[in-house]
C-alpha cells in the first residue's frame, strides 16, 4: 500500500471538504465532527459531483436524487444502487492522505 498525501492535518477542520485527483482516481476528503472520510468524488448513481452533498450520521446524500450512501461501507442506504467507493483515511505526521493499492 502507498500513502497518497493530500493535505495538512491542520487544514482538516470540521466541515472541510475537498475535491482531488490523483491518476485517474477523482477523490473526495472530507470532516464532519470527529470524522475524516475519504470518497469517490463522483455518485455510482448518474456520476453526480458529491463533493457537495450533505453528510449526516456517516451517511452521504447526493445532490442530485438524495440517494444515501453509508460513508464506513459505500452501501447505498437502501441497497437499489452500486457502492460508492471509499478509501482508507491514513494519517503521517503532519499529513492525512489515503492508502492506495500501488
Ligand atoms: S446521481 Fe447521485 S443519486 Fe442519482
Amino acid at each position: 500500500m502507498r500513502f497518497q498525501r493530500l493535505d495538512k492535518l491542520i487544514n482538516i477542520e470540521d466541515g472541510y471538504r475537498r475535491r482531488f485527483k490523483i491518476d485517474s482516481l477523482d477523490v473526495v476528503l472530507a470532516r464532519e465532527g470527529d470524522d475524516v472520510t475519504a470518497f469517490s468524488a463522483v455518485c455510482p448513481h448518474q456520476e453526480q459531483p458529491l463533493e457537495d452533498g450533505c453528510i449526516e450520521n456517516g451517511v452521504i446524500y447526493c445532490p442530485r436524487h438524495n440517494y444515501g450512501f453509508d460513508l464506513r461501507t459505500g452501501q447505498h442506504i437502501e441497497q437499489q444502487c452500486a457502492s460508492l467507493t471509499i478509501y482508507t483515511v491514513h494519517y503521517e505526521g503532519n499529513d492525512v492522505g489515503i492508502l492506495m493499492a500501488y
